[in-house]
């Protein structure tokens, strides 16, 4: 099977290591097994405890009873049977495109996205239409032209909130994609890793799950719940779906570690705390990236409602490459080009890391910006 080269990947794997402030990551600040504890009021006796006796098989195939029902927990409507767990969203998502996608199928994807969702279809033969989101509207996504580009569709694919602008979809854009998915009768694959903590509200918003039947809902440990290393995400979806992914995933995946299972039951349980956490880093974050935002003259961007992740547009005459490049020789400091998302003239910086790093990093910019000259 050819693929494309997955250009974000790619460029984290060669720097991630090699920089001094990395303000490409797209996790919340990562948690110790110590801290999960602690959020979750047990300590590492407890933990002992559960795991002294675990029998270190495959364990429940599917994902055990414990973590599916804490999965569904998190939707309004959705029962265990209709879950299965998969090695990160990463595996759920491929396994999606797998069970569905055959050569000739229409795929309309959303994007900027993460490239998964344009790679993978069209390395299964599929041609993937590309509706993207208007910077100059705020990363508005056009509805009339989704609803053209979906003509004849078989999956509508959309992340949101969105990596790499941080756009959220409202409510009302929610029922609208439903709508015109179901005119054409298309599934909805809905990567929502980053459900969960939005800058506003109450901080977690709608799932495609609870609003359109033909909804395939994807979901990961990664990065709402900081816990990356468990490489656990899932898929929700109807029963037919997932009698496919099945089929797929007993080649690819057979079971998820059972270890990896508990700590996410665990902090799954407890959901609230966790992402109490998470959003309040977020939201700290945001407000040093947005005041460092207003100080910076060759800088603008639109302020992200959600997620993780923004792209800064930058004022100066080089490719967004050339620019990461220069910022890491010359500061060490890690962004991510735009190209990656082919969108140039724009840099994703990922704020939801340790905010010491990511003022670091941010000031170290300013000294490379301030080399530029007029
Ligand atoms: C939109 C999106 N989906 C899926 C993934 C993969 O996440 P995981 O770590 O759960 O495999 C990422 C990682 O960056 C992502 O941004």
């Amino acid at each position: 099977m050819r693929i494309a080269d997955f250009r974000v990947e790619i460029w984290m794997n060669r720097w991630e290591t090699r920089c001094r402030y990395n303000l490409a990551e797209t996790c919340v600040d990562s948690v110790t097994v110590a801290e999960l504890l602690a959020l979750a009021g047990l300590d590492t006796a407890d933990l002992a405890a559960e795991l002294a006796p675990m029998r270190l098989g495959y364990g429940a195939i599917e994902g055990s009873d414990r973590l599916r029902a804490a999965i569904a927990a998190r939707y309004d409507t959705v029962t265990q049977d209709q879950v299965i767990v998969a090695h990160g969203a990463i595996g759920a998502n491929h396994l999606v495109y797998e069970a569905l996608v055959e050569p000739g199928d229409l795929v309309v994807s959303v994007t900027p996205t993460y490239q998964q969702h344009v790679a993978v279809p069209e390395s299964l033969g599929a041609t993937v239409r590309q509706v993207r989101l208007d910077e100059a509207g705020g990363w508005r996504l056009d509805l009339d032209e989704l609803a053209d580009a979906a003509r004849g569709a078989k999956l509508l694919t959309v992340t949101n909130p969105n990596n790499p602008t941080g756009a959220l979809l409202a409510p009302d854009d929610l029922a609208a994609i439903a709508a015109i998915a179901g005119r054409e009768d298309a599934w909805i694959l809905a990567d929502e890793v980053y459900r969960g903590i939005d800058q506003d509200g109450p901080g977690t918003s709608p799932s495609f799950a609870d609003l359109y039947p033909r909804t395939i809902a994807i979901g990961s440990m990664s990065k709402a719940f900081s816990l990356a290393g468990l490489r656990l995400g899932w898929v929700i979806a109807p029963p037919e779906v997932l009698e496919a992914v099945s089929r797929h995933r007993d080649y690819s995946v057979i079971s998820v570690g059972m270890v990896d299972d508990l700590l996410a039951a665990i902090a799954l349980e407890h959901a609230d705390a966790m992402l109490a956490r998470n959003r309040a880093i977020v939201r700290g974050n945001l407000a040093i990236l947005d005041g460092w935002v207003a100080e910076e003259p060759r800088i603008s961007y639109v302020r992200p409602a959600a997620g993780t992740t923004a792209l800064l547009r930058f004022d100066a005459p080089m490719s967004s490459d050339a620019f990461c490049t220069r910022l890491l020789e010359t500061e060490g400091v890690l962004l991510v080009p735009g190209s990656a998302f082919d969108t140039d003239g724009v840099v994703r910086i990922g704020y939801a890391n340790d905010a010491a790093v990511l003022t670091a990093g941010l000031e170290r910019t300013s000294a490379f910006l301030a080399t530029l000259g007029a």
